[in-house]
């Protein structure tokens, strides 16, 4: 068993996250992290109200009794999100864990911390860590460059972001995100300074998730090597998959005078999550997807996913301790 102060905050087994995720993050694969002892977290805008959320929440509470929580991802957006609707949906439902990413969620703050909501922030920073630690927010999530989908600006890999966030915003708890797929991942992570690891891709590739069979099976077969950056002249990185589209992208994005609508039909998360994810064409759209891909080899359920990265962890940790010796 390995606890840390995120299994002790957050009433879990285990100190491993699945982060809020488009087109992912539904009910019944948040349920099924939770049964497994792990943290996991609802998209809260894939609903359009607050309505919707609760009733996402209500559909995730019939299939589990254990702690669950609610991804706000905090960003512009051309049809403006009722974030205030969420909030309110997320408070009156008793959730007690907000995952937030985007920018700090500073307006949001002072009402989750009254319902004694725990807010943990993701980001891509130390800069952003201290400044979200400074305004109030419990745990910090930081995504290293490795991560699916906004690894930010900076390119800075969890290796160096991890240790230098965890020394910034001591004693503040942090999850590492970003790359991590098995047990190795969490071990390495703990020996950082982290209390817990956040996984997306890992996630996409179990039974339970509800995105095309395909997907699964391309996630499984891609290396590392098999992503690219779009939008990086918008100042807005994407780590999705490499396919057709994507590399279009990066090829028409090499002109930096290139803007959005030059793009447009090609980036469309619909067109994504409706030819990928829904109809399994994983050449037909962009697809979010993280360099860890690299090391995932099986569609296990979440539940053996699980034990196998908390089993893995525990040996390597006793191993290594075996391994090594240290001179006095
Ligand atoms: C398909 C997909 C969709 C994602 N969508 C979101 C999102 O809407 N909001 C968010 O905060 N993070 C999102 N993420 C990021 C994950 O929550 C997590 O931080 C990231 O996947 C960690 O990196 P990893 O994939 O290397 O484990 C998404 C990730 C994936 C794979």
């Amino acid at each position: 068993m390995i606890k840390t102060r995120i299994t002790e905050m957050f009433g879990v087994e285990t100190p491993l996250v699945m982060g809020g995720m488009t087109g992912v993050g539904y009910a019944p694969l948040v349920a099924a992290v939770a049964n497994a002892g792990a943290l996991g977290f609802i998209t809260a805008h894939h609903s359009t109200s607050a309505e919707e959320l609760y009733a996402e929440i209500n559909r995730c509470r019939d299939l589990t009794d254990k702690p669950f929580g609610v991804n706000l991802t905090l960003l512009p957006s051309l049809n403006p999100l009722p974030y205030d609707e969420y909030r309110h949906a997320i408070i009156e439902s008793g959730i007690k864990i907000v995952e937030t990413a985007g920018r700090a969620p500073v307006d949001h703050l002072p009402a989750f911390k009254e319902a004694g909501v725990k807010v943990i922030h993701k980001c891509t920073s130390v800069r952003h860590s201290v400044s979200a630690v400074k305004h109030g927010v419990d745990v910090i999530s930081i995504d290293g460059f490795e991560c699916a989908g906004h690894p930010g600006e900076d390119d800075v890999g969890l290796v160096v972001l991890l240790p230098a966030t965890v020394d910034a915003v001591a004693p503040v708890p942090v999850i590492a995100s970003g790359g991590m797929a098995d047990g190795r991942s969490l071990a390495a992570a703990l020996a950082l300074g982290a209390d817990g690891v956040n996984m997306g891709t890992r996630f996409m590739a179990t039974k339970e998730c509800a995105i095309h069979e395909n997907v699964k099976k391309k996630i499984v077969e891609n290396t590392e090597r098999d992503t690219v950056l779009t939008n990086r002249t918008l100042r807005n990185t994407s780590r999705v998959a490499r396919n057709a589209v994507s590399e279009e992208v990066v090829r028409i994005q090499q002109d930096p005078t290139k803007t959005i609508d030059d793009v447009r039909h090609l980036v469309a998360g619909v067109r994504g999550r409706t030819n990928v994810m829904g109809k399994g064409d994983t050449d037909d759209g962009i697809w979010t997807v993280g360099q860890a891909q690299g090391l995932i080899h099986d569609i296990p359920t979440v539940a053996e996913m699980v034990k196998n990265v908390m089993r893995q962890a525990e040996e390597v940790l006793e191993k290594s301790a075996r391994r090594v010796s240290v001179a006095a």
